[in-house]
């Protein structure tokens, strides 16, 4: 496994892969590497001849009063996971590599974004877009593999490669849960010890809303009302936002049919945690 940590670097030797006419497989990441980043790796593993994947805290997708100072990091550890993973090239990029002076291009994503985390982090998924532009350019992968933890971010990276014709396959793969059900994520380690023992909630909430509508109920706002109840019962967490909408346009449902996500995000002392459901309904 080779870390790399500059541009020029990396798209040399992409490119000396490709011209070899290896497949290349790529997870962009924020390090902090847990079990969810891993099970994207192990399925790139499993589909093409070479693995990369990016450790890169991106400045321009956290907002000013966001946890980037305290966006946790560990880059020896993430280096042992991957390697146990097989990865072959870790990108390793400083921020000064990634934005060397103020741009004169960024993206700007339209649609998709008036909701959910689009909503309450304004800028947000610019910043996702613009970073992931810039990946794809230097990795220059067949395929990109995304988590659907982060179900908007999958919808809106593949707008991005829609609507630019970016020759890359969006791969978008199950959350990966602790045995308890919480999502796993990089921010758990922010969360105070009460706060953890609440947070399994989250799933357990978007579950029990899951038998509701197997069970019959078709009014997303009684959907909405029961989980914000159960969250607000079982957790000293702020509600952000619990939401319905439809998947992976994000247009409001008057009634639940057809294929939807049921979201959160739930704000703890010190970690803004996300969740989601995404189901289908058909009548007959
Ligand atoms: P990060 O939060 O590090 O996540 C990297 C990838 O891991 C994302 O695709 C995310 O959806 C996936 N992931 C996170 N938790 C997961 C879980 N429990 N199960 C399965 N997959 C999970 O998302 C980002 O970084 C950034 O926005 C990035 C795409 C790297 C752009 O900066």
């Amino acid at each position: 496994m080779r870390v790399i940590t500059t541009i020029k670097e990396m798209q040399h030797t992409m490119l000396l892969a490709k011209k070899g006419g290896q497949s290349i497989g790529y997870v962009p990441t924020m390090g902090f590497l847990h079990e969810g980043h891993l099970s994207l790796m192990e399925k790139a593993r499993e589909e093409n001849d070479i693995v990369v994947i990016s450790i890169f805290v991106n400045p321009l997708q956290f907002g000013p009063t966001e946890d980037l100072s305290s966006y946790p990091r560990d880059f020896e550890r993430d280096k042992e996971l991957a390697l146990n993973q097989q990865v072959d090239y870790i990108f390793y990029p400083s921020v000064k590599e990634m934005y060397p002076h103020s741009s004169s291009v960024t993206v700007k994503v339209n649609e998709r974004t008036d909701v959910l985390c689009g909503k309450s982090r304004p800028g947000h998924f610019d910043g996702v877009a613009t970073v992931l532009t810039k990946l794809f350019q230097i990795v220059q992968p067949e395929k990109a593999y995304f988590g659907t933890k982060d179900a908007q971010q999958v919808a809106v990276v593949e707008g991005l490669v829609n609507d630019l014709h970016f020759p890359v396959e969006i791969i978008a793969v199950e959350t990966v849960r602790e045995e308890d059900g919480l999502a796993k994520s990089s921010r758990n380690v922010n969360l105070l010890p009460e706060e953890r023992e609440q947070a399994p909630n989250l799933y357990q909430s978007l579950l029990r809303a899951k038998e509701m509508i197997l069970n019959g109920e078709r009014n997303p706002q009684k959907v909405v009302s029961f989980i914000t109840e159960m969250i607000t019962e079982k957790t000293d967490g702020k509600i952000d936002y619990i939401e319905i909408y439809s998947y992976p346009m994000l247009k409001e449902l008057t009634e639940l049919h057809g294929k939807f996500i049921i979201a959160l995000a739930v704000k703890f002392s010190k970690a803004r945690l996300i969740d989601n459901i995404i189901l289908e309904i058909y009548e007959k």
